[in-house]
């Protein structure tokens, strides 16, 4: 081992207290970037980024405006003989409710047993960390021994809205030779993971109306068509009872899986009993035909994310509302367009919608599904990296998850992304006690000083 790598290992194997205090500084930074009653928290810690990026020794740092939340830019251009590395992250996190399930404070970062508590510890302030970590520990040992830039965005819990136009806007600035992506988690601790396969999506909020104000539901309940019927009864058509989504046309675009892909996917070692022992179900549900981790990694999924209507708090209320709303959300396989379905879900709507109603349907986000490049030097490195610290050859998987920047970066810089990262299924991102594995998070950091040293 080179002087450079063991001395960075040794440093951060010393540091892990510091960097454990970092982070908890980080995550007590309440960056919701769906609340705008956040929008000055955004602002707070998309400077303690900028800050921190500066101490590193990157320069040229800047909290750069979009139309929504700041971008955090920064770069170190030392080598113009090496490659350029673009690290990116969201500083981001999904909102805490409902807050009454957290044991410990959602930004009150607290250690248990093995475990860090906190919104956004996992997904995804941890794994910006883990970068930060080790290039801290590879500079300590010498210098950076490739160039870096610098994307740390704020708004990839709401599908990245501005960051399409910002990185259009700034594609000279953000060239570089590969994309660092750590959002991606791992199948299980002992299974280090490459993802190779992205889902994308596309969220709509769906609206009922019907009498114009709330009526008395025994003076009007059977003459009057109940919105929040009417709206249950139209999302009940939108699949059929093999979990087939029924929007006109759905599937034509949906690239069909090859017998290689199947094949790939049944060698995964994540089981449909394994499912149902992470998402704590009694039987699993949906295309029978396809398996668990198949339809997470390449089916199309339509979820209601969300319903709203009439009286739902403590005790009763006689009413008839007049009004009825859903969150709905499509996940979105290769070769789908997150416009086209919108559209989908308008003509269902226009075919289906009974008249004694009236519906608004808007379009609240859309990405489109990812599949990277496996034959890239960042995959090497990365795979290498994961070899060097788990002793175990890394799977390679394609997750049901959606980061919209993916894509963006494809198309637009033209550059593939390395994806990984260090957030495990039971981690409850998105959920009330969100917690990262310590452990785990310290391989992670290991790894990443092996990356950068690879390449
Ligand atoms: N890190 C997640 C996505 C993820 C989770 C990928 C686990 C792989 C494994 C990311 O921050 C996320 O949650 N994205 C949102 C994006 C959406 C709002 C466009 C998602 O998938 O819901
Ligand atoms: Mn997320």
């Amino acid at each position: 081992m080179t002087d450079q790598r063991q001395t960075a290992l040794d440093y951060a194997h010393q540091h892990k207290t510091d960097f454990l205090q970092t982070l908890q500084e980080l995550v007590a930074l309440p960056s919701v970037s769906t609340d705008e009653q956040h929008n000055l928290d955004m602002q707070r810690t998309a400077e303690w980024v900028a800050t921190h990026l500066k101490q590193l020794g990157i320069v040229n740092v800047r909290i750069m405006p979009t139309e929504g939340h700041p971008v955090v830019y920064g770069e170190w251009s030392e080598l113009p003989d090496k490659p350029v590395v673009l690290i990116y992250g969201h500083y981001d996190v999904q909102p805490v409710d409902p807050i009454e399930l957290w044991r410990t404070g959602p930004f009150t970062p607290t250690i248990v047993g093995e475990n860090l508590y906190g919104r956004g510890v996992s997904d995804m302030k941890g794994q910006v960390m883990a970068t930060l970590n080790a290039l801290e520990a590879i500079a300590h040992a010498g210098t950076f021994p490739v160039n870096l830039k610098f994307l740390i965005e704020g708004e990839e819990e709401i599908g990245s809205p501005s960051l399409g136009k910002f990185i259009e806007e700034n594609k000279d600035l953000l060239k570089s030779d590969m994309c660092l992506n750590t959002d991606a988690g791992l199948i299980g601790k002992d299974f280090p993971t490459i993802t190779f396969g992205l889902r994308g999506l596309a969220y709509f909020e769906l609206r009922v109306y019907g009498p114009d104000h709330d009526l008395h539901s025994g003076l009007a309940g059977g003459v009057v068509h109940n919105p929040a019927q009417a709206l249950a009864e139209l999302i009940a058509a939108m699949h059929d009872q093999n979990g087939r989504i029924m929007l006109p046309d759905f599937y034509d675009s949906v690239r069909v899986l090859t017998k290689e892909e199947r094949d790939d996917f049944a060698r995964l070692p994540t089981t449909d009993d394994d499912y149902l022992d992470q998402m704590g179900v009694k039987e699993l549900w949906g295309e029978s035909e396809y398996s668990a981790s198949e339809r997470i990694g390449a089916r199309p999924t339509l979820e209601i994310n969300g319903m709203n209507s009439g009286f739902t708090g403590k005790g009763q209320k006689t009413v008839l509302p007049a009004w009825a709303m859903a969150k709905i959300s499509c996940r979105l396989v290769p070769d789908q367009d997150p416009k086209v379905v919108f559209e989908q879900l308008q003509r269902f709507l226009t075919e289906k919608a009974p008249k004694t109603i009236r519906w608004e349907l808007e379009k609240l986000s859309g990405a489109p599904a990812s599949i990277t490049d496996l034959d890239q030097p960042g995959v090497k490195a990365i795979a290498a990296a994961l070899y060097s610290v788990w002793g175990v050859r890394p799977f390679y998987r394609r997750e049901g998850g959606s980061i919209p920047v993916v894509s963006q970066m494809q198309t637009i810089l033209k550059i593939e992304s390395v994806l990984t990262g260090f957030g495990l299924p039971d981690d409850n991102l998105h959920a009330p006690n969100e917690k990262l594995h310590l452990p785990t998070w310290y391989r992670g950091i290991d790894t990443l000083i092996h990356f950068f040293l690879n390449i």
